[in-house]
């Protein structure tokens, strides 16, 4: 597949990297136009583009921004790409951390759903909530007993298996999440983030998810964060997330 991959820090340039050694014509950009991206490129065998160079005949997009500047992406930026061809968003909105608040959310809208607003398209919700290290490492054969796994979440079916499919290609088992609606269930402070879990365990955990809870988790995982000091380890912020929803 040609795949425009905007964005290019811990989760887009992970992803853009697996699906360049897949095999796919990848296409990267990131604010700075074509050379600002040019050294990262080279280094994974894709081609450096600005950011309509990454929408323009792509078979599939996968924007990995910082979740505020989806609402600074040109408005007009998917209008040539037809409306089968999937966007994938990555995005996880950090209020009070690392975001500024939007209103919006902090009414409760589903942060998928406002990206898909501010682009003014479908997406398809994928891969944020897995860790960038867990992406850049756990990837494993389809089969092997220790396969975590990846939430999917959209309303185009065929969109949503094309997903899944570069999922499932990249290492991880995808589990479809529903509908755009849903994927409140695989935000931030959610029983399925971040947690390294395998298939079952999280269709489990998606399940788990009660519609308004996260936020106010949210505070308590700013806290358990602030605990595990400025260089966590991975196996430490993975029992963080665990420890959240499991009661210990
Ligand atoms: N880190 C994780 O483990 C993780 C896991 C799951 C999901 N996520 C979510 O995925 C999203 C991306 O996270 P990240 O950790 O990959 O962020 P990041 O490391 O800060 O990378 C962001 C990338 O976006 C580029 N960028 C910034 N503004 C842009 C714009 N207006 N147009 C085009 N490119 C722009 C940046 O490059 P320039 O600034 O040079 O343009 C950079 O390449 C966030 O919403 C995050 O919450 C992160």
């Amino acid at each position: 597949m040609n795949i425009g991959v905007i964005g290019t820090g811990n989760i887009g340039g992970t992803l853009a990297r697996k699906l360049s050694a897949a095999g796919h014509e990848v296409r990267v950009a990131n604010s700075k136009g074509p050379d600002g991206v040019r050294a990262f490129a080279q280094e994974i065998g894709a081609t450096p583009v600005d950011i309509r160079g990454a929408v323009e005949g792509a078979d599939l997009v996968i924007l990995s921004i910082p979740f505020p500047a989806v609402a600074t992406l040109p408005k007009d930026l998917f209008d040539g790409l037809p409306a089968a061809t999937p966007i994938v968003d990555t995005g996880n909105y950090y209020p009070g951390l690392r975001d500024p608040q939007i209103a919006e959310l902090d009414a409760g809208k589903t942060e998928s759903v406002w990206v898909s607003e501010q682009v003014g398209r479908p997406i398809i919700k994928a891969f944020n909530n897995i860790l960038a290290h867990s992406l850049a490492e756990l990837g494993r054969p389809a089969g092997a007993p220790d396969r975590i796994a990846v939430a999917v979440a959209g309303d185009d079916d065929a969109a949503k298996r094309t997903v899944m499919g570069i999922v499932d290609q990249i290492g991880f088992d995808p589990v479809d999440a529903g509908m755009l609606a849903e994927s409140w269930r695989q935000q931030p402070a959610t029983p399925s983030y971040c947690c390294d879990y395998d298939a079952e365990t999280m269709h489990e955990a998606l399940l788990a998810a009660v519609k308004g809870e996260a936020p106010k988790t949210l505070n308590r995982v700013y806290g358990l964060m602030g605990k595990l000091g400025p260089n966590p380890s991975h196996a430490d912020i993975i029992a963080m997330n665990r420890s959240v929803h499991s009661g210990n």
